[in-house]
Formats: C-alpha cells, sequence, structure tokens
C-alpha cells in the first residue's frame, strides 16, 4: 500500500537577489503579503493538504522564520493579560498543536536540488511534499496540493504541480512533455521535463510550478546530480533521471499562482489578497479606480 504522505520540506536557503535591498537582512519568505509572511501562507496551505511535519531548509540570516513559528511567551502573556484576543489569535494559531518542525541548514545556496537533498535524513525512506515558498497557490474550491496527494496515494507515482503558461512564455519555465496523453480528472502523465524551451521548441504548454510529491527515491537521483546549469544541483535534472525509472504524473492548476520571488507577482498577491479582505477590499477597489484614471499615471501604459 503506499504510504501517506505526512511530510513537506520547505527550501528557504535562496538569496532573494531580486528583492534587494529588501531582502538584505529579512528573509524574502518573510516579506508580508496583506498582513501575514509569505511563508505562512505556504505552511496553511501545506496544512490544509495534511502535512503534519515540516523540514526547513535554512541558510544564513534566515533565523526570522524560526522565529516566526516560534511561540512568542512574552507577546503572549501581555496580549492575555490586556484581552487583545483577536491578535492573541494571531500569534497563537499559526500551527496546530501537533505540527512537527525541523530546521536544517544549506550550508552554501547550490542550487535547489541541493536544498531538497540537505533534507534526507529527516524524511527517511517516505513520499513527501516539496513547496517552493516562493509560490503562493491559492483556489477556493481545491488544494491543490491535497489533489497531487490523492494522485500519489492512488498511483504510486510522483506528481509535480503545472500550470497552462502562454506559448510566447515557455522559455521562462521547466515545461512537461506529455506525448500523447489526455488530461484525466487534471492529471496528466508525463514522459519528460524541458528546462525554459523556445515556444517552438516547447513540448507543450503545461509549466511545472512549485509544489511536488516525491517518493524517496528522488535522494538517489539527487545524490547522483553533478552541478548542472549555472554550476548549480538543479532538481528538474534529478527528475529528470528518475522518470526513467518511475512514474510521473502533472496536476493541472485550476486557481492562481503567484509567484512573489518576482516583484510582479509579489504585487499581484498582495492586490488580489488585500481585495479578498472584507475590511479593506471596498476601499481599495475605489483607490485603484481613483488612481488609475489619475493625471498621475496617465503615461504609464498597460503592458
Ligand atoms: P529561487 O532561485 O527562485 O530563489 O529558488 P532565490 O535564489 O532566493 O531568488 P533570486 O533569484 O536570488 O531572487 C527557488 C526556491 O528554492 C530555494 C529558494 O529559497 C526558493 O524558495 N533555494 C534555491 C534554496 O533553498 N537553495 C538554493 O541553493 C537555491
Amino acid at each position: 500500500m503506499t504510504q501517506k504522505v505526512r511530510k513537506a520540506v520547505l527550501p528557504v536557503a535562496g538569496l532573494g537577489t531580486r528583492f534587494l535591498p529588501a531582502t538584505k537582512a529579512t528573509p524574502k519568505e518573510m516579506l508580508t503579503v496583506v498582513d501575514k509572511p509569505i511563508i505562512q501562507y505556504v505552511v496553511e496551505e501545506a496544512l490544509a493538504a495534511g502535512i503534519e511535519e515540516f523540514v526547513f531548509v535554512t541558510g544564513r540570516g534566515k533565523s526570522a522564520i524560526e522565529n516566526h513559528f516560534d511561540k512568542p511567551y512574552e507577546l503572549v502573556d501581555m496580549l492575555e493579560r490586556k484581552g487583545k484576543l483577536k491578535e492573541l489569535a494571531a500569534v497563537t494559531e499559526i500551527l496546530p498543536e501537533n505540527t512537527k518542525l525541523f530546521y536544517t541548514r544549506q550550508g552554501a545556496p547550490l542550487g535547489l536540488g541541493h536544498a531538497i537533498y540537505q533534507a534526507r535524513s529527516v524524511i527517511g525512506d517516505e513520499p513527501f511534499a516539496v513547496l517552493l515558498p516562493d509560490d503562493i497557490i491559492y483556489d477556493d474550491s481545491e488544494n491543490a496540493l491535497s489533489k497531487m496527494i490523492d494522485v500519489h496515494s492512488q498511483t504510486g507515482s510522483n506528481v509535480v504541480l503545472t500550470m497552462n503558461v502562454p506559448q510566447d512564455r515557455t522559455q521562462n519555465y521547466g515545461v512537461i512533455d506529455i506525448q500523447n496523453e489526455q488530461v484525466e480528472n487534471g492529471k496528466v502523465q508525463a514522459h519528460g521535463f524541458v528546462e525554459k524551451p523556445k515556444p517552438e521548441d516547447a513540448p507543450s504548454t503545461l509549466a511545472v510550478t512549485g509544489r511536488y510529491v516525491f517518493n524517496a527515491s528522488i535522494f538517489d537521483e539527487l545524490a547522483q546530480t553533478k552541478p548542472g546549469h549555472g554550476g548549480e544541483i538543479q532538481l528538474t535534472d534529478a527528475m529528470d533521471s528518475l522518470l526513467q525509472k518511475e512514474d510521473f504524473y502533472g496536476y493541472i492548476l485550476k486557481g492562481e499562482r503567484f509567484d512573489c520571488g518576482d516583484k510582479f507577482g509579489f504585487q499581484q498577491a498582495n492586490l488580489y489578497f488585500a481585495l479578498k479582505d472584507e475590511f479593506i477590499g471596498p476601499k481599495l477597489k475605489e483607490y485603484i479606480q481613483t488612481i488609475s484614471t489619475s493625471d498621475v499615471f496617465k503615461n504609464v501604459k498597460c503592458a
């Protein structure tokens, strides 16, 4: 029987250079989307999919992430004394009681594949999820990671989250080769991964996004993977070699994906979640309508 996926690896050791100077002293994952750090959205998504144990692969300057998930005794005590119950809930209800957190360090940022490999001894010999905290994934109607875990438990295969991208954007993504496979209940068998193909060479328009469910066998492939593009140990290279031995499925995202590692995606996420907020949403909508027709921005052309 297929083992249940209950552990997740969150690689957070990257340097976040696209967000300098904001990320000089603050981890990118701690940047705020409305009123929560990005990493909290990602942890909440994983908890909703049934994840019970988290392995954070951290690096230098990332201790704010550990502090964020700690219980802040002095703050709790003060909020209790002052009867500030809403604020108290905001700091105490981040994680359910039974959640376990592990932190391991990636000595140097040698690539995503190298980061995930650092979690090997904590994960052991069981299937696990990987969530790249750069991506906030949101869907009102379903939790994509939970669906991916279902695909894993039905097939025993590895699963990657994919989304349809415009044909002229394929060179920004890893793309799945699905040959003639049909999409069935949101899933499709993958026959290969092509890193950043030109539109004319792209085998499909299904781009790999930041959620994965792997069997523990990915660690053997990562151990064998030589530095690739940019001198880094690339996860895609290890996935490619595992694909020669085990099946992979793509699960197609129905909801939204915000690439918060990128300035535009980060602003989109802020707007989206702020507009959804019952208190600030209506005021923000009115403000956007007002400023978008204001003279101050008349020279800003739509892309
Ligand atoms: P990115 O390449 O998007 O993150 O890696 P980065 O390096 O922090 O970003 P920029 O390009 O310099 O702005 C995707 C994810 O993989 C992690 C990152 O923290 C991010 O969550 N990562 C990447 C590691 O943990 N270690 C690495 O060596 C590389």
